[in-house]
């Protein structure tokens, strides 16, 4: 399975979700391919945020090697799950879909952990440092949870 995860600057949450369930994946012995990208371009091969590569540490996962780019529309030919963070992501994400098919791979992460609830994860970019460690917690209880509906499927 061929996952990729999507917010605003791919400089945030989308790579701390893309380090977190790359390492989580490989813990559970789950076969995955994992990217993140953003709706924006502001930040085009640029490394994570300091703050967000500090947070991930904290956590003991490395995102230092991961780079920005931005989501394209053949990232719906190329990924079978496309998670975004928040509904700005969602609709920016929707306007490209060219199908039913398209559409179907796109969901709000936090909606893994808590179904049908609709919930963001908070853009942290204009917060401080406490941000980024709730944004981490979020995204792990998403992670799991994907994971768990996901085990026994993959090899
Ligand atoms: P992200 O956070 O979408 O989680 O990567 C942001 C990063 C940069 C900006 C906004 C959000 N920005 O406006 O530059």
């Amino acid at each position: 399975m061929k996952v990729l995860f999507v917010c605003l600057g791919n400089i945030c949450r989308s790579p701390m979700a893309e380090g977190i369930l790359r390492q989580r994946a490989i813990d559970r012995g789950i076969d995955l391919e994992i990217d993140s990208s953003g709706t924006g371009d502001y930040h085009i091969g640029e490394s994570p945020d300091h703050r967000a590569m500090t947070a991930m540490v904290k956590n003991g996962l490395d995102i230092s090697d991961l780079r920005a780019r931005q989501f394209s529309l053949r990232d719906f030919d190329l990924f079978d799950k496309i998670f975004v963070m928040d509904h700005s992501n969602y609709r920016n994400v929707l306007k490209l879909a060219k199908s039913e098919g398209d559409r179907s791979k796109v969901e709000l992460f936090l909606n893994l952990a808590y179904p049908g609830e609709n919930r963001e994860v908070p853009d942290p970019y204009f917060g401080g440092d406490q941000g980024f460690q709730s944004v981490h917690d979020m995204l792990l209880a998403a992670t799991d949870a994907f994971l768990d509906s996901i085990d026994g499927q993959e090899g």
